[in-house]
């Protein structure tokens, strides 16, 4: 590897115990808060029932061919996103491995904090603390929301949590990937399944739970015309299944070499998008029964998304259901149990990356580096400021940074390095489901085609439209200052020193590659 004077063997790389250990940590890292509070309102709000359709189109087009390249390339040129990606592409393609290490500490710092918010909210579920005004509770007692864009003024019953989320999270990735990330999701995937299932068949039997589903499936077929909805569909697909910012490249270099790749990956793509419809038939069974409750439909309700959906009006649900406090209760313990699992993946993608270009240990990466991330967390959100801040960095970081990321890990992989092929076979080298032609058509044409018009038509409408009434300025600095921070960030950390010599490294199996001797040098 070109920059390279460094001379220390390279560490043997950790490995999941077996296919069930990757399984539940992939599927652990997928479903997540975008399940639970993102798909039921982006898909209420994109044709209801007809909204399914680009929803199964995006995951058969670009989610599964997608999550497949990055198990592809994680997998065969096994490492963190960086190196694997230099495997397979060279400096620009280290480059993109940084920019996703950096999206995934922009998300990281923010995701905890709903983390956080979710644990103080299953504690006052018990007690019903929101009283009757959930929407001011979140926001005036609970958040102490300021009108400055930035304060130092720290709000305690966020700070609590949000310290506990990042050392019970530090704690895990330092004790490894068997016995620290295996193990938690082995123990929290199945009792978030079971917590989840108990709710959402509770959400079934309250009065106005049809009507609820009702207003969720039918279908407004003319929401297929607006290519609004479409996007929705695309972005959602991304961040639900966590591909395209180096989580799936990291989890699969993790993988032993002969393993099958394609079976778990369809087990964790259907799996994932089976979670995301439970979550949106709870959800509307609920909401069905609020309006049952208020005498209004579902139309009439606000905040159906997002922060709104679970801070303002699932409180206000759960205070008029009898058995109220153990529903709140299950529902944010599922959310922290479902956000817990993903965080753990977005922060191993950092501790990897920088263990393999620092040669750092594993206590070092986890507690050193995730404890500077802790610190940017808390000083960050912890504070009256914290709401504005989240909701612009996850809206650029999102809907920016992983759009971009994924179209520049094709064009660079696909098209420059041509290792289309490659990755076919070695996808169906060791899988029982092989990839062909198909897939490099749909991962090299379609996806990039797509998600090409995606993000320029997002990028068109920040600039024309700005966001959430923000000042412009504001924006500027938190949202596109992100971009650029991450893009910096991944030039810097590109042109650092590598602390072992990877050169040696010999891709299994061998697969006619015709570019592959000019990619290692
Ligand atoms: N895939 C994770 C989620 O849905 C990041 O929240």
């Amino acid at each position: 590897m070109s920059r390279t004077s460094a001379t220390q063997a390279v560490p043997a790389r950790e490995q999941w115990t077996g296919q069930v250990g990757f399984i539940l940590a992939a599927i652990g890292s997928a479903v997540g808060l975008g399940n639970i509070w993102r798909f039921p309102g982006v898909a209420y709000e994109n044709g209801g029932g007809a909204f399914l359709i680009p929803y199964l189109v995006a995951l058969l087009t670009a989610g599964i061919p997608i999550l497949l390249l990055d198990y592809a390339i994680g997998h065969r040129f096994r490492g963190s996103a960086p190196l694997a990606l230099r495997r397979a592409a060279g400096r620009v393609g280290e480059g993109i491995g940084w920019f996703q290490v950096m999206i995934c500490m922009f998300i990281a710092v923010y995701y905890t904090v709903v983390l956080a918010w979710a644990i103080s909210y299953f504690v006052y579920s018990f007690d019903l603390r929101w009283g009757d005004d959930p929407t001011g509770f979140f926001v005036g007692d609970f958040l102490r929301a300021a009108d400055e864009p930035f304060t130092l003024e720290f709000v305690p019953a966020v700070l609590i949590p949000l310290l506990l989320m990042w050392v019970v999270a530090l704690v895990v990735l330092g004790a490894g990937v068997v016995r620290g990330v295996q193990r938690a999701n082995v123990v929290f995937i199945p009792l978030l399944v079971i917590g989840f299932l108990v709710l959402v068949v509770r959400a079934l039997f309250l009065p106005g739970a049809v009507e609820g589903l009702n207003a969720f499936f039918t279908p407004d077929f003319s929401a297929l015309a607006d290519p609004g909805v479409w996007i929705a569909a695309y972005s959602q697909i991304f961040f639900s299944l966590s591909i395209a910012f180096g989580i799936m490249i990291t989890y699969a270099s993790y993988r032993r070499r002969r393993s099958n790749l394609s079976t778990p990956g369809l087990v964790v793509a259907f799996g994932n998008s089976s979670f995301e419809l439970l979550a949106g038939i709870g959800v509307f069974a609920t909401l069905g029964f609020f309006a049952f409750q208020q005498g209004v439909g579902i139309d009439d309700l606000e905040s159906l998304t997002g922060v709104g959906l679970s801070f303002m009006t699932f409180p206000a649900i759960v205070a008029e259901m009898p058995g109220g406090a153990w529903f709140g209760a299950l529902f944010f313990g599922a959310l922290a149990l479902a956000g817990l699992t993903s965080l753990l993946s977005i922060l191993e993608v950092i501790v990897s990356a920088v263990r393999d270009k620092f040669g750092l240990t594993r206590a070092q990466a986890a507690y050193g580096l995730g404890g500077a991330l802790a610190v940017v967390s808390v000083l960050l959100f912890g504070t009256t400021s914290g709401l504005t801040a989240l909701d612009t960095i996850d809206n650029w970081a999102n809907n920016v940074g992983i759009v971009a990321s994924a179209i520049a890990t094709i064009v660079v992989v696909m098209w420059v390095r041509r290792a289309g092929a490659e990755l076919s076979g070695h996808v169906s080298a060791l899988s029982t489901f092989k990839v062909g032609r198909t897939w490099r058509l749909l991962v090299a044409l379609l996806a990039p085609v797509v998600l090409g018009y995606i993000l320029i038509a997002k990028i068109v409408e920040l600039i024309a439209n700005g966001y959430e009434g923000y000042p412009a300025l504001y924006l500027g600095i938190v949202g596109w200052g992100s971009v650029l921070v991450m893009v910096l960030g991944a030039i810097v950390l590109t042109s650092a020193r590598w602390r072992h010599d990877h050169a040696k490294f010999e891709a299994w199996p061998p697969i006619e590659a015709p570019r592959r001797e000019e990619v290692r040098r």
